[in-house]
């Protein structure tokens, strides 16, 4: 019995769009995350399991070794900094932009402007690197509200069609990144099940290109 091999997801657009890919590497979860509770699920290959996760506490766990591969957005890649974990493949699914994003009209507080935003790593290092003065303001979700009651002149958030930027009075402004999934690998696991992540891998990148 080989030992177990575990693949970190996130409920939602990654596990939807993963899916097709696992199974051209022959993996098939055995349960629906979004309907069971469970949060490790067994798969059509016994010695394979997925664990459910946030989507920004995906990298955590690869770089542990408590998960040996996953899936994350470069977003949050970025943010993570990618510490103990290789990043052999871009899935090229849940594609966006993470953009500044503001009102075109407003004109900036005197002093440092204020950008609000969950990923405040990159966007520090965004500004900092023009030189640009900023007061970063960390955020959870629901980004596009700081700006419309007056918490932050600025948001850094990931961008699809631009509807919610729109939506709420809002305008792409600044390109960071252009943003896709990535399989993420321990570190170690790449080394010590490396015939069996070889083969997964392979799998899966053939879906990419298919
Ligand atoms: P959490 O709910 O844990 O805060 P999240 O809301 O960022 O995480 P998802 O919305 O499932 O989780 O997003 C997962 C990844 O998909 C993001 O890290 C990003 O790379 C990408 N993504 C986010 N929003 C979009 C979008 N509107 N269109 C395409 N890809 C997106
Ligand atoms: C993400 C992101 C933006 C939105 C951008 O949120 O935080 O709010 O998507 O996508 P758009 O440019 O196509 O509007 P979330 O994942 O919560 O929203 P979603 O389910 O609408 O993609």
């Amino acid at each position: 019995m080989n030992a177990i091999l575990t693949i970190a997801l996130s409920k939602g657009r990654i596990f939807k769009e993963t899916l097709p890919l696992l199974a051209a590497a022959d993996i098939a979860p055995l349960d629906d995350p979004e309907t069971s509770r469970k949060l490790i699920l067994d798969t059509s290959q016994p010695d394979v399991k997925l664990v459910i996760l946030r989507a920004t506490d995906v990298p955590t766990y690869a770089q542990y070794g408590a998960a040996d591969l996953g899936v994350a957005g470069k977003d949050v890649l970025l943010e993570h900094g990618g510490e103990g974990l290789y990043e052999p493949l871009d899935l090229k699914i849940a594609r966006c932009r993470l953009m500044v994003a503001g009102d075109p009209n407003h004109r900036p507080r005197l002093g440092r402007p204020r950008v609000a935003t969950k990923y405040v790593n990159t966007t520090r290092r965004w500004f900092a690197d023009q030189g640009r003065q900023v007061e970063v303001i960390k955020l959870y979700g629901s980004m596009e509200l700081a700006p419309l009651v007056g918490l932050a002149d600025y948001i850094v958030d990931v961008v699809d069609t631009g509807n919610t930027l729109k939506a709420n009075g809002l305008a792409p402004l600044e390109h960071i990144a252009d943003i896709s999934s990535r399989l993420i690998v321990n570190k170690a696991a790449m080394k010590m099940k490396h015939a069996r992540i070889k083969a997964i891998m392979a799998g899966m990148a053939a879906a990419v290109g298919a």
